[in-house]
């Protein structure tokens, strides 16, 4: 695997480490509303505190685009971040210059501070050289805990690595373990389940998982645009017709490779969009005109817990229906237990992630059942694409 160092071979007593995390975190009304990541950063942080480190830490937040926007301040992130730790963490109005220096100047070690969002400069994006300089002065070794923002090659995620002495934080460890679990060296037959609401998004995602992975089951609302590729009429359903002849080649190629694909045989529909819209379950080439598939059917939920019983390794991206919307979360939630239920039977390796997918885990009451869930959505999807992440790669001596 890969050849990065770890923070168990760094002295970090008595150092500056700058360490980058992802605080991008769901804030609603200046309160933080999920606090997975900020969870997952701690065991990093406790531990360079714990060894007389001067814990600096660098997280962007939103986009500002350079601009010093006031909603996308990580301030409000302090006091729930501090709660996490169980240690008082400090706070700079500015991520270089002489505020982050008086500020760094004042800890003692084993003291925690946090700087301003790093996208306050433009170079951050940019991955500008200016801008790195003016961040690794701040430090004597650089952390990167980061793996959700690691397809990102900016300042603090990329650039900040070349620079220091880098390390990879426990978080970013745990992530690449588990990931390189699910699809670098796997145990075989490895599943992936990739649902949600488009092809054109998962497209290079398709493509990759096809050539790697022994099943692939395709869901929600991109099976509709593989279903009508193969002449299935699927009425006013979510679709992307103009992308049938990318569908007919990924199923193609899927032929070539083996993989196994499983689509819907089934479906529940509905005339609206709304959560207790009246519904039945019909055939899917049995869809009505003025009708939308709004969740897989019974049916198709048997056929994917049949491929999740074959499985010795599962890799999920994306919900199998409208999960946000009761009761159109059936199939997810039916799947998403019986995966769990596989994985504490010790049958099945389970890792998902990606943008909706936490949610709807968290939604089937099953997240702290899988094998791993990382918090990355972009990084997640960019790794299953078989991409080399910027961030990653920087840390590979
Ligand atoms: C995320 O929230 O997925 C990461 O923090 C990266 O954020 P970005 O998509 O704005 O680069
Ligand atoms: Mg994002």
């Amino acid at each position: 695997m890969s050849s990065f160092k770890t923070i168990d071979d760094a002295d970090v007593a008595g150092k500056r480490a700058l360490v980058r995390v992802d605080l991008n975190v769901p804030i609603e009304n200046g309160v933080v509303t999920d606090t997975t990541r900020i969870d997952r950063i701690v065991p990093t942080i406790r531990d360079l505190s714990e060894k007389g480190a001067k814990v600096v830490l660098l997280a962007h937040f939103g986009r500002p685009k350079g601009e010093r926007k006031a909603e996308d301040s990580l301030k409000p992130i302090v006091a729930p971040l501090a709660k996490a730790i169980g240690k008082p963490v400090a706070f700079a109005d500015d991520c270089i210059g002489e505020t982050a220096e008086k500020a760094i100047a004042a800890l003692s070690n084993g003291d925690i501070l946090l700087l301003e969002n790093t996208r306050y400069y433009k170079g951050e994006e940019k991955n500008d050289p200016a801008l790195v300089d003016a961040l690794a002065k701040l430090g004597d070794l650089y952390v990167n805990d980061a793996f959700s923002a690691a397809h990102r090659a900016h300042a603090s995620t990329e650039g900040l690595a070349h620079k220091l002495p880098a390390y990879a934080g426990r978080t970013m460890q745990a992530e690449l373990t588990a990931l390189g679990a699910a699809l670098g060296t796997p145990k075989r037959p490895v599943l992936a389940v990739v649902g949600g609401a488009k092809v054109s998004t998962k497209i290079d995602l398709l493509e990759n998982l096809v050539a790697k992975v022994d099943i692939l089951v395709i869901g929600g609302g991109m099976a509709n645009t593989f279903l009508a590729a193969q002449g299935v009429n699927v009425g006013k359903s979510l679709c992307e017709h103009d992308l049938a002849d990318t569908a007919r080649r990924i199923l193609a190629k899927a032929k070539e490779t083996g993989c196994e694909i499983v689509l819907p045989v089934d479906a529940v529909i509905a005339r609206e969009f709304k959560a207790g819209a009246a519904n039945e379950v019909v055939d899917v080439n049995a869809v009505p005109a003025d009708a939308m598939i709004l969740d897989a059917g019974p049916k198709s939920v048997d056929a994917v817990n049949a491929a999740i019983d074959k499985a010795k390794t599962l890799v999920w991206n994306g919900p199998l229906g409208a999960f946000e919307i009761e009761p159109f979360d059936k199939a997810t939630v039916a799947a998403a237990r019986h995966a769990a239920a596989a994985t504490k039977a010790g049958k099945l390796l389970t890792v998902a992630g990606g943008g909706d997918t936490v949610s709807a885990l968290n939604h089937a009451g099953v997240a702290d059942d899988f094998t791993y869930i990382s918090t990355a959505g972009g990084a997640f999807l960019e790794w299953m694409e078989g991409k080399e992440l910027p961030g990653v790669k920087a840390l590979e001596g």
